[in-house]
């Protein structure tokens, strides 16, 4: 049995020692249309608690109650589901808008990343692409917008390159290579991470191109890369896969380029200066 809480907990909706979810209670006191009309008191007058079931403390009508109680049980659920989805997406880190220092680079403009961050480009089943060198928070801010699209009711699967090339690889190996092309066709965004940190294996091109290509024009997929776009054919070791991804995943992509140096050295540069000083 669970305690109360949430919207009817916090109202005064019930007395402390109530250790049951909204529905539990409503089910438990019997507080629902039937009971209201047992003990109602007439028109006009107030619903009270069906006897032998006195809530003491509550005080309140038993309608109000009964929505407080499924409000409560609401906003749990949206929890759990959130959380569940939080998992799903596998990010490598929990990141938060918030917690991003924006006087560290002033390349990267808040109120794009916040536009971003609403999630209406995954309505128009629009991409994105960040693009700038290495530690300048590429990966902070996707996985940000990312869970953010989960808080707006999204779905979202995030995997570095290489997780895309391993999972085909290993997918294929085992001959379920439908399986995995479905886990990432599914999401209403996909967020393909670190594109350029290395050269790819061979058949990389053929994988990337089979998702990007699917998904285009159908859902959401944001791509981060540190290296520019003219080095993926050799990154991929495939130029003509890598120009017939590029031509349809720029095709709606909103371009973020981001110049500055990396977050990473931020605290050498810092120890670097007080040592001087
Ligand atoms: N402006 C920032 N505010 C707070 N933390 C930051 C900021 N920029 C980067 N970081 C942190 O610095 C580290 C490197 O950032 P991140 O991994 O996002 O960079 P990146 O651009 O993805 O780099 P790479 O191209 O190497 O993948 C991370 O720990 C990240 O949380
Ligand atoms: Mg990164």
């Amino acid at each position: 049995m669970r305690r109360v809480r949430g919207a009817a907990h916090q109202r005064g909706g019930c007395g402390e020692g109530i250790t049951l979810s909204g529905l539990e209670a409503v089910a438990a006191f019997g507080i629902g249309v039937d009971a209201r009309r047992e003990t109602s008191g007439g028109k006009g007058e107030p619903a009270q608690p069906p006897e032998g079931r006195d809530l003491g403390s509550i005080g309140r009508p038993g309608e109000e109650f009964l929505e407080l109680a499924l409000q409560d049980e609401l906003v749990i659920r949206k929890d759990r589901l959130i959380a569940r989805r939080t998992k799903a997406a596998s990010f490598r880190e929990l990141k938060l808008l918030p917690d991003f220092d924006w006087s560290f680079n002033t390349s990267i403009r808040k109120k794009q990343i916040y536009d971003l961050a609403t999630c209406k480009f995954i309505e128009k089943a629009g991409d994105l692409l960040l693009i700038g060198p290495p530690g300048t928070g590429k990966s902070f801010l996707v996985q940000a917008i990312g869970l953010q699209a989960i808080r707006s009711g999204r779905t979202v699967l995030y995997r570095s390159i290489f997780d895309v090339v391993r999972d085909f690889l290993k997918d294929e190996a085992f001959a379920g290579e439908e399986k995995v092309l479905a886990r990432y066709l599914k999401p209403d965004l996909l967020i393909i991470d670190d594109m350029g940190m290395k050269q790819l294996p061979k058949r990389s091109g053929e994988f990337l191109f089979e998702v990007i290509m699917r998904r285009h024009e159908l859902r959401s997929t944001i791509m981060t890369s540190n290296r520019p776009i003219e080095d993926w054919g050799k990154l991929i070791g495939d130029v003509p896969s890598a120009t017939a991804i590029l031509d349809r995943f720029l095709q709606h992509a909103e371009i973020v380029t981001i110049t500055g140096r990396s977050y990473r050295l931020k605290d050498r540069a810092c120890r670097k200066s007080t040592k001087k000083g």
